[in-house]
Order: structure tokens, then C-alpha cells, then sequence
């Protein structure tokens, strides 16, 4: 195999690369270049730089040339992968080829912290962090250069995934209820990167904490106009209508003019009720009916909760924020963006 730098026009390197995601540089001349990731043999994925590198443009390369995939699911130690120019030759390799089962450069979150977010299992840990970034990065069309927030950050099972992608000048605050998961971030991610930084909110919820003030009322510690994308995996399903206003006001506040959120939900419309009519079954059944939102259990509204559209609708409505696409999840029926339902709201 004919290696970078020899006698091909292309140059670049792998800089990262785990059972996740694999990220580096490429160039042809003045150009960025794409490269093909080719897995056991067969191309998975042509991938096109998109990350600006100041490090690369220091040495006189262009800026814009880096590159990252993210794995559809994660590979296994025996799986072979390479990444190759459009002319077959290989890149070189500033790193191991392989350091299967966790993000590279971070450690992964105890078990326990995974089980609070989610499926405890690493596997589908990483692909759902994995998702919600991909998501980010097409759908939101996040750049490397953004400042970002994420609302409800738990362990940073997105972050690690934004860490090799936001480049010297992008930045990430998150915050979250849960004060042991906030201070593992703090130092386990912050303690790597300094571009993410995690704070507490002492607030209460009536699933995951009973100490702290009426999110409702949550005054988010950011200026008015201080992030180009806010995004919240799976937080607005845990909160009820008044918290939830509150949260698209701050969203609107924080969010430069022109900035774009991200948001998941449970949505209930006339559609869901034609079809439980029809008998489909849905994966959540939000049986308990409280007019213009639904839960799933009594004790603990913010478990999970499901919204009438037309209430979403009028959420964003009051916060000024406009929607440009609403993606009705898996949860329903197959289809959609991811599991959830997902909402792409933007500020004028
Ligand atoms: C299902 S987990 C998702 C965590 C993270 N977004 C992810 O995708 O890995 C929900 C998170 O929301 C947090 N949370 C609940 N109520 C909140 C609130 N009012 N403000 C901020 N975070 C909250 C919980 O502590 C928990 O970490």
C-alpha cells in the first residue's frame, strides 16, 4: 500500500481513532480532501473535511481539513479499518489504529451514572452519544467553531463526542440537577479539555431529585445572546409544562439572533390518538391524561412526559422561537430522526 507523504499528491494523518468514531486531517495542495473509511474491506462511508484545524493551517496546510466519522455502532477489536484518500492511498497513523470499548480520550462514566441517563450498557451508551451528535452536527448544522449549550449534560455522554470537533474556538457549557454526575464531568472531561465546562443547578424534579428550587423558575447562569446552538437530549420528556416555558424562555434569551436549539420530546396529537385507536401499539403508552400533557406514572410526573402538539406549539410560540422541523420519533412509529420526538427551533 502506497503511504501518504511518498509519492502521493494527498498528506494527512489519523489522529484519533476508537471503536466510536475515528477523526484527523486531510489535504490535497490547498484543499482540504475527502477520504473513504473502509471497514473489514468494504467502504462504509466517504467523508468530507468539515473541521477547521488551526493546528494543520500553522504549518502552512489548509484550515479546513479536518475530518471525522462517527461509526454506526461500535466496532468490535477484530473488526480491520482503514481510511484512504480518493486515489487508495492510506494515511498514516498518529495513533493506535484501535482502543476499543470507550471513547478514546476520555474514561468511560460508572455504570450507575450510565443507568441515570440511560441504558447502563456501553455499547448503546456510546451509540446514543454518538447519535444526538451526529444529529447535531447535520440536522442543526452545528460548526466546530460554535459556542454550544447542553441542557440537562448528565455524565457527557455527548460531549465526549463534540470534544474532537469543536476546534480552539468553539466552547461547551453544560448543566445539570445531578451534582455527582456535574462534578465526574468536571473532572473527568474539564480536567482533559478546558473548552467544556459543567455547572449545577440545584433544582428539583420529581423523578431524579427532591432538593432544589422550582425549575420553573431557573434563571439560566448565562448573558442574553451567548450560544449559536442549544441543545437537550431527552430533558424536556422530565419536565412539566411550566418548567418546560420557562426552559424554551431561557433558550431564547441565551441563543444569539439566528442561533438554532435542539430539543427532544414526547408529542401527542390527533395522528397518535387515529392510531392507538387503530390499535398500534407505541412504546410508551402516557396513559394517565392531564388535558395538554400525559404520564406514565402518578407519583413521578417528570419520569416521562408526553405534550399535546398544540401546547409544544404555543411553548415556542410565547419564546419567540420559530420551528422549522419537527420530527415525529420511533417511539410512535418507525421512522424519523432517532427515538424520540426532535424539534429545530430557531431565533430571529
Ligand atoms: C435522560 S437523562 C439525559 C442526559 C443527557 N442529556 C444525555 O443524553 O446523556 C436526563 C437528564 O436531565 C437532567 N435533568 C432533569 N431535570 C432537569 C432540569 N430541570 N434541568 C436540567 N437538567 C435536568 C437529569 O439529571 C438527567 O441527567
Amino acid at each position: 500500500m502506497q503511504r501518504s507523504g511518498q509519492t502521493s499528491r494527498f498528506e494527512g494523518w489519523v489522529a484519533v481513532c476508537d471503536s466510536i468514531y475515528v477523526a484527523g486531517w486531510a489535504a490535497a495542495g490547498s484543499q482540504g480532501a475527502p477520504v473513504r473509511i473502509k471497514l473489514n474491506g468494504r467502504e462504509i462511508a466517504e467523508v468530507k473535511p468539515t473541521v477547521e484545524r488551526p493546528d494543520v493551517a500553522a504549518t502552512g496546510r489548509p484550515a479546513l481539513s479536518g475530518f471525522v466519522h462517527v461509526f454506526e455502532k461500535p466496532l468490535a477489536e477484530t473488526d480491520d479499518l482503514e481510511v484512504v484518500f480518493s486515489d487508495g492511498t492510506e494515511l498514516d497513523w498518529a495513533c493506535r489504529r484501535f482502543a476499543c470499548g470507550k471513547v478514546a480520550t476520555f474514561p468511560q462514566p460508572p455504570t450507575e451514572f450510565m443507568g441515570k441517563v440511560g441504558d447502563a450498557d456501553p455499547n448503546k451508551f456510546h451509540m446514543v452519544g454518538a447519535h444526538v451528535f451526529r444529529m447535531i452536527r447535520d440536522k442543526a448544522g452545528a460548526r466546530p467553531t460554535d459556542r454550544i449549550l447542553d441542557i440537562g449534560s448528565g455524565c457527557g455522554r455527548v460531549a465526549v463526542y463534540l470534544s474532537n470537533y469543536l476546534n480552539g474556538l468553539g466552547r461547551y457549557d453544560g448543566f445539570d440537577i445531578d451534582l455527582a454526575m456535574v462534578e465526574w464531568c468536571k473532572e473527568n472531561i474539564t480536567a482533559r479539555d478546558q473548552k467544556f465546562q459543567f455547572h449545577h443547578a440545584k433544582l428539583t424534579n420529581t423523578y431524579y431529585t427532591e432538593a432544589g428550587a422550582d425549575a420553573a423558575t431557573y434563571k439560566f447562569p448565562f448573558s442574553d445572546s451567548t450560544f449559536d446552538m442549544v441543545f437537550a437530549a431527552s430533558v424536556f420528556t422530565h419536565l412539566v409544562p411550566n418548567s418546560a416555558q420557562q426552559y424554551a424562555n431561557e433558550i431564547a434569551r441565551v441563543l444569539k439572533p439566528g442561533g438554532r436549539a435542539l430539543l427532544s420530546f414526547y408529542v401527542k396529537n390527533d395522528e397518535f390518538r387515529r392510531e392507538r385507536a387503530q390499535g398500534q401499539k407505541h412504546s410508551l403508552d402516557f396513559q394517565y391524561d392531564h388535558g395538554d400533557y400525559s404520564i406514565v406514572d402518578e407519583k413521578h410526573p417528570e419520569l416521562a412526559i408526553a405534550f399535546e402538539e398544540a401546547l409544544l406549539r404555543s411553548i415556542f410560540d410565547k419564546a419567540r422561537l420559530k420551528i422549522d422541523t419537527l420530527s415525529y420519533g420511533a417511539w410512535r412509529k418507525p421512522g424519523g430522526w432517532s427515538f424520540q420526538d426532535w424539534v429545530l427551533v430557531s431565533k430571529s
